[in-house]
């Protein structure tokens, strides 16, 4: 829908106002009149390191939901404040593993007498406290587009990774790109004793998964590939990681939502698409494309937007904005020092992976 003029000119004003001092970051899962104001896009990856990238900027202005402005803030300096326009914008999936849960898993895996063979490796969808945890224990941060590389790097650490809280992800790149089996993979369940599982099981398993997923992602299923492929002869299947095993092996690519574009930046007229990502982003670039002649179409219409993304809409951008500009600094994100040290250092291995 077409965003109210009114709150367009207010943003715009408020931003100048502001200028070199507020740096606007926006994911691709934000609304197109959120993403108007956006100094730059991007997937999870991407905004992490040009948050860090931009030392000059006092406020960086996080469309994007509550874990990723903590990355932020981690990544950024003291004197840096980062801001969410809307505190209520979590992450389902980040919820699914607290900190209890995750230090209970450890006391498990020191039961079963495994602990020390094994390397955390933490998806960038959890909370700054999981980060930590993962950085404290050896382990690295990963995101959709750096998963197998983390991973990878993790298994020269140790010879078992506990992944977290993305049982998908975690799933997907063991097993599709790296060739491990599914019998390899064992589930943990925080919401059972021992996380379900025997000390033998978890003795035999090479990755831990935490019983973790994304409610949006996890509503595409194996009949909404089968169903567009009918429906669409010809189509290519292009889904985020996020998605159920079956749903990525039927799929006939899979990547970030950084991914996602390149590859239909680089398709050919004429091609049709079927997206499994969020909406906000499968309808932004079926308009973008749809005068190049590509046929881009959203993989099963009953799944829709990441309702914590949608949160951040211009009212609140412009109530952030003008808040700033008006020398109020409101919603600020910050991660207490202890935790930032420790979270640091797992976010800093995963800048580091080759
Ligand atoms: P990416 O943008 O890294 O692909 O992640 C998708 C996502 O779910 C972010 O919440
Ligand atoms: Fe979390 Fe899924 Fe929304 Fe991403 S799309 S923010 S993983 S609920």
């Amino acid at each position: 829908s077409p965003s109210d003029p009114d709150l367009v000119e207010r943003a715009r004003k408020a931003k100048e106002k502001l200028g070199d001092k507020v740096f606007v970051l926006g994911h691709h899962y934000q609304r197109d009149e959120v993403i108007q104001f956006a100094d730059v896009t991007g997937d999870s990856f991407k905004l992490a390191r040009d948050a860090a990238a931009r030392p000059e900027a006092e406020y960086i202005v996080f469309c994007g939901v509550h874990f990723m402005a903590e990355s932020a803030d981690i990544l950024t300096s003291d004197d840096q404040k980062v801001v969410l326009p809307d505190l209520a914008a979590g992450c389902s999936m980040a919820d699914m593993a607290t900190a209890e849960q995750v230090a209970e898993c450890w006391d498990v895996l020191t039961e079963a007498g495994i602990a020390e063979q094994v390397v955390p490796v933490s998806y960038m969808n959890s909370s700054a406290d999981i980060k930590a945890f993962t950085g404290k224990h050896g382990g690295t941060i990963c995101t959709s587009s750096n998963a197998e590389r983390a991973l990878d790097w993790a298994f020269e650490q140790g010879e078992k990774v506990l992944f977290l809280p993305d049982q998908h992800l975690g799933r997907n790149t063991a097993v599709r790109d790296m060739g491990m089996s599914l019998e390899d993979c064992v589930l943990y369940n925080p919401h059972k004793p021992n996380g379900g599982l025997t000390a033998d099981e978890l003795r035999a398993a090479k990755m831990i998964l935490w019983r973790g997923h994304c409610s949006v992602h996890g509503r595409f299923s194996l009949d909404s590939v089968n169903d567009v492929r009918e429906r669409i002869p010809g189509v290519n299947v292009l889904v985020h990681p996020e998605c159920r095993h079956e749903v990525v092996g039927a799929a006939d690519y899979v990547g970030s939502t950084e991914y996602i574009i390149k590859a239909l930046e680089a398709a050919p007229a004429g091609s049709k698409w079927a997206i499994g990502t969020e909406l906000n982003l499968v309808r932004r670039l079926a308009n973008r494309f749809a005068p190049e002649g590509k046929e881009i179409v959203f993989l099963d219409k009953t799944v829709c937007f990441c309702s914590t993304m949608n949160r951040i809409d211009l009212p609140h951008l412009v109530w952030a904005l003008e808040s700033l500009a008006e020398g109020n600094l409101v919603n600020r994100i910050e991660v207490d020092k202890e935790t930032e040290a420790f979270a640091k250092l797992a976010l800093e291995r995963m800048l580091a992976l080759p």
